[in-house]
């Protein structure tokens, strides 16, 4: 438990990862300033060991989110430790280059954790990124977007829990335990600041070189549609998995919660002076119910950069080939031909898959796949289930691997509202977490390599989570 300035005024008290490099490790750790954790970079094929302290009041694990590592090196939450118990992860790095993170993952408090401010981003680089030349140290810039709420006195304002999960420990003046708060504990929880790499800022300097802006939605509820101020693209070089087979351009950018994606930007292409600006643009769809000063798919800044200093005049060069990305190809599925139907379901005011709440252990014959196979898995979210009909986005995120989007099919009845994001959702390349929007069926193939074990796959809007929108999968 610390005290950080996130804003101007008092320190907010937060909960934090304070790591430090153990003797002998190789890697790099980088204090962060903030609530955040602090950013730990690593070189693909290196082994990594890691001590988790757990020093909070309740029970915690970490789960590196995207790192394909074995199943009792996941986070899973049945190996949460309690107060004053320790964690140790040892494993082999075997992502790709890219941007990863880490947060807390106990079942229940997930949600309440990350808030809270327990996460971190873990940035794993390989021989085939470094041959690009990317934009690197300072022109690295890592972009955390997150949003909370405040109350009068600078403290987080988190709804306390229902389901038993008694009241928040930390937030003040919003931990009202009524329905109201329960409801909004339950569908999501959407602040109306927002922060980047744990704070509230007003403009970041930069001088006119490339940059590569790694963006991070570590937000626990809300949905971003990012986009130039003055409606330039955005150049698109990675996603959750890391680095295209070639830069993609896209207009805005749509990134549900824990989505990744890595941006290359020429601030020349700025005046010193200038003042170019991120900001989310209005979309429809996202979370409807308890949405407060600032609804899911508004419209607001996220933030301004400050163009300084008149050099170079040199236009940098992006490479036109990224990296080896192999093609999807769903007839490697062993059901291509019949995905397995995950339904998105909510039932009496909990969330569930195929109408099943979170059971710790148990995964379903449907859930138990084979080593060594690829499967086709459809998400559909249709509202089976649900109370009034009430249909809202998911991020749905499978743990220990990275998977490929095969496809998307929208109903009619919301084919209107889809239009608003689908021109925003990056499809290409490896993801370990794609938004299904209201409506939607989403079909990824999915590969269980290396490591038998029980792993989640679940929503990452972190109350949906915490509330039951989680399940195991048995890999044998
Ligand atoms: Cu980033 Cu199970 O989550
Ligand atoms: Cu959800």
């Amino acid at each position: 438990r610390d005290q950080v300035a996130v804003r101007p005024g008092r320190p907010t008290e937060v909960w934090r990862y304070k790591g430090k490099l153990l003797k002998g490790e190789a890697g790099s750790l980088q204090p962060s300033d903030s609530y955040l954790g602090p950013v730990i970079r690593l070189r693909r094929g290196q082994r990594v060991r890691i001590e988790l302290i757990n020093e909070l009041p309740e029970p915690t694990i970490i789960h590196w989110h995207g790192l394909h590592v074995p199943d009792d090196m996941d986070g899973h939450p049945r190996h949460a430790i309690g107060p004053g118990q320790r964690y140790v992860y040892a494993f082999r790095v075997l992502n790709r280059a890219g941007t990863y993170w880490y947060h807390a993952h106990p079942h229940g408090r997930t949600g309440h954790q990350v808030y809270h401010g327990l996460a971190g981003l873990l940035l794993v680089s390989d021989e085939e990124e470094a041959a690009l030349r990317l934009p690197g140290g300072d022109q690295d810039m890592p972009l955390v977007i997150q949003d909370r709420t405040f109350d009068d006195d600078n403290q987080f304002v988190y709804p306390a829990a229902g389901h038993g999960m008694g009241a928040s420990m930390m937030s003040r003046g919003g931990g009202g335990r009524g329905m109201g708060s329960m409801m909004a504990s339950m569908m999501g929880v959407l602040g109306d600041r927002i922060l980047v790499n744990g704070r509230q800022v007003q403009a970041l300097d930069v001088d006119r070189r490339a940059r590569r802006l790694r963006l991070l939605n570590g937000s626990n509820t809300r949905t971003y549609k990012l986009a130039w101020n003055d409606g330039s693209p955005l150049t698109v070089i990675g996603t959750d998995g890391g680095l295209l087979a070639a830069p993609a351009h896209r207009k805005f950018l749509v990134l549900g919660p824990a989505e990744r994606a890595d941006i290359w930007t020429d601030f020349a292409n700025w005046k010193e002076g200038e003042s170019p600006s991120l900001q989310s643009l209005p979309f429809e769809g996202g979370m409807t119910m308890g949405s407060g000063p600032l609804p899911d798919g508004s419209q607001f800044p996220v933030l301004q950069f400050r163009i300084v200093g008149s050099g170079p005049v040199e236009p940098a060069r992006l490479p036109d080939r990224l990296a080896q990305l192999p093609p999807v190809q769903a007839s490697v599925a062993i059901n291509a031909e019949h995905p397995k139907v995950f339904d998105l379901t909510m039932g009496m005011m909990v969330w569930g898959i195929n109408g099943r709440p979170f059971e710790m252990l148990q995964a379903t014959a449907q859930e138990t796949v084979k080593l060594g196979t690829h499967e086709v898995w459809e998400f559909r979210n249709e509202g089976r289930n649900s109370m009034m009909g009430m249909v809202m986005a998911h991020s749905m995120h499978i743990h220990g691997l990275q998977f490929r989007v095969i496809g998307r099919e929208i109903a009619d009845r919301f084919a209107a509202a889809y239009r608003t994001v689908q021109p925003g959702l990056m499809d290409e390349g490896w993801k370990d977490t794609v938004l299904v929007m209201p409506g939607e069926r989403v079909r990824v193939l999915v590969g269980f390599e290396d490591y038998p074990g029980l792993f989640l796959y679940h929503c990452h809007m972190l109350e949906h989570e915490d509330s039951g929108l989680m399940r195991n999968y048995l890999v044998k």
